[in-house]
């Protein structure tokens, strides 16, 4: 059912599958300190226009709109359609879609004007694109000179999980990285950032460990990630019993264990 209109007319609506609002929602509350810090790096004030790039289901902006009140603006972009209707839905439920608008757009191409907006953010988008430096060259040129960039984003090759069939947990974290179109781009953000030449630049590092198994394999998406390992022969369906195995017997005993680190980087454009 198509619901959303773009130049008039209507475009189909379907979830792309890179998660759902749900996962969004679960996940958020676990990245909370990450997001709060975000917006403080933001630097934000009453009556700012910001945005929030791959804003999926609205996780963010609601909050950002409490910030810059009723004289700003909040936009929030991304090529998700049905994150973008959840996200307008989210707005008008908040009372706050006069200032806050989700908007279906690519982020390496951005229609706004240069220097519009205070200040800019993005959350785990960068893994799911080829060229972050692109979309962070879009984030420079649509923010107003002094205005703040933040970033945040996982190293996925930094998921650990404590286990004794180490080989296999090593193929699966390489395999799980690699199947992002940038895995590794939370410890590429400080290197993003220089190259951009953005001023007073900050990195905060957020680890984040789990002790539930069930909630990892979720978060991890493990499901996907082990059955395309089979497929593609990364593990064989032997390791993968003895790595299910071996997990299983962890939660059991009430040990299991996984950490993760995500990347926050901020930056101020003095040009
Ligand atoms: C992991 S979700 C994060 C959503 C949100 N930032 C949050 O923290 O809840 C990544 C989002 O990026 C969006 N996305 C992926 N590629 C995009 C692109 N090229 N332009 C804009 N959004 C994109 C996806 O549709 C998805 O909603």
């Amino acid at each position: 059912m198509a619901l959303l209109k773009k130049g008039g007319e209507d475009i189909s609506t379907e979830y792309l599958g890179y998660v759902n609002p749900d996962y969004l929602q679960t996940l958020a509350l676990k990245v909370k300190p990450l997001k709060e810090r975000s917006y403080e790096l933001m630097h934000l004030q009453t009556g700012h226009r910001v945005i929030d790039i791959g804003c999926g289901s609205g996780m963010d902006t609601i909050t950002l709109a409490e910030f810059v009140g009723p004289t700003g603006k909040v936009i929030g972009v991304d090529t998700d359609t049905q994150m973008i209707l959840t996200a307008n839905n989210k707005a008008k439920e908040a009372g706050v879609e006069d200032w806050v608008i989700h908007e279906h757009y690519d982020a390496m191409s951005l229609p706004y004007d240069s220097n519009y907006f205070d200040s800019c953010r993005t959350e785990r988008l960068f893994q799911h694109v080829l060229n972050p430096e692109n979309v962070l060259s879009e984030m420079v040129r649509i923010t107003r000179p002094k205005g703040w960039l933040v970033a945040a984003d996982t190293d996925h090759s930094t998921l650990s999980i404590d286990n004794s069939v180490v080989d296999i947990e090593w193929r699966m974290r390489r395999f799980r990285t690699d199947k992002f179109k940038s895995g590794y781009v939370g410890r590429q953000l400080y290197r993003l950032f220089k190259q951009q030449n953005l001023a007073d630049i900050i990195v905060e590092i957020f680890p984040f460990f789990s002790t539930d198994y069930a909630l990892t394999r979720y978060f991890a998406l493990l499901d996907e990630a082990e059955s395309e390992a089979i497929t593609t022969g990364i593990i064989t369906k032997e390791e993968l019993q003895h790595w299910h195995a071996n997990l299983e017997q962890a939660d059991e005993k009430g040990v299991f264990f996984a950490s993760f680190t995500m990347i926050l980087v901020a930056g101020r454009k003095i040009f």
